[in-house]
């Protein structure tokens, strides 16, 4: 099996001095559904950031499918679709051409992406609201708004950063129905998320990082079994607890 995502020995530290990533190290093969784990601060945002070119690593490496990022950052770039965490759209634009311009970014045509972002919208429930200012969206519309901007130009590997944050308990079953569809259908994916029952339902191997650092990897049930833990948010506690 190919690897999707290779990190070594992943390190940043900011200019105030914090050390948000102490050597991070993990694997994600290809076609998986993966999660990236760690409590408030752990430096899950930063090594997202580092990968799509926000944050600038002070150490170590990084591919994405056998890509180098220092070496061709553009095409690793292309091959990556984020949700981030905050909202950064132009709450001024309309739905549509918030998704269409993104793929603009990308090299991709109006005439070509038009279509390829309405069907996005359709899956993802948004299409109705396609003219409409992104302002007036609710908040878990501008979720999935953000859902299908990372979509347009057909990621290999997706990126997740808490996307099910605001999302109500119906959507977010939407969303994960979404996001199981779409990594069958051949994209892989790594999610961040607070809701440990959303990880343990929808993923199978974990990376759990403590403080910049990784505290436990594997999959998820053989590290359940570990610690006869009954639930991965039993695991996640014990494992921030332990010192
Ligand atoms: N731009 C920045 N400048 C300085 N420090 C930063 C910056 N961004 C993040 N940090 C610090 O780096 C550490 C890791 O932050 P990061 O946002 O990566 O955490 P996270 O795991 O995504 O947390 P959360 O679950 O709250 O989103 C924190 O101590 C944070 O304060
Ligand atoms: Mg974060």
């Amino acid at each position: 099996m190919s690897i999707a995502l290779s990190i070594n020995n992943l390190e940043k530290t900011y200019a105030t001095g914090t050390k948000a990533l102490k050597g991070v190290s993990f694997d994600v093969q290809a076609g998986e559904l993966f999660a990236l784990l760690g409590a408030n601060g752990a430096g899950k945002t930063t090594l997202i950031g580092i990968l799509t070119g926000l944050v600038q690593k002070t150490g170590g490496s990084a591919t994405v499918f056998g890509i180098d990022l220092d070496k061709e950052p553009e095409k690793v770039r292309s091959m990556i679709g984020v949700v981030p965490q905050e909202f950064n759209f132009s709450i001024f634009e309309k739905v549509l051409d918030i998704v269409v311009d993104a793929a603009g970014y990308y090299g991709i045509p109006r005439s070509e992406a038009t279509p390829r972002a309405e069907q996005i919208l359709k899956d993802l429930g948004l299409f109705e609201k396609r003219n409409a200012i992104s302002r007036t969206l609710s908040g878990g519309m501008k979720r999935r708004l953000l859902i299908a901007r990372a979509l347009v130009h057909q990621p290999k590997l997706l990126l997740l950063d808490e996307p099910s944050a605001g999302v109500d308990v119906e959507l977010r079953r939407e969303m994960w129905e979404f996001v199981t569809k779409l990594n069958a259908s051949g994209t892989t994916i790594i999610l961040t998320t607070h809701y440990l029952e959303e990880a343990e339902r929808l993923c199978k191997n974990v990376v759990l990082i403590k403080e910049g650092v990784v505290a436990e990897q594997g999959n998820i049930q053989e590290l359940m079994a570990k610690t006869g833990a009954q639930t991965l948010e039993d695991f996640y506690l014990h494992v921030n607890k332990r010192v």
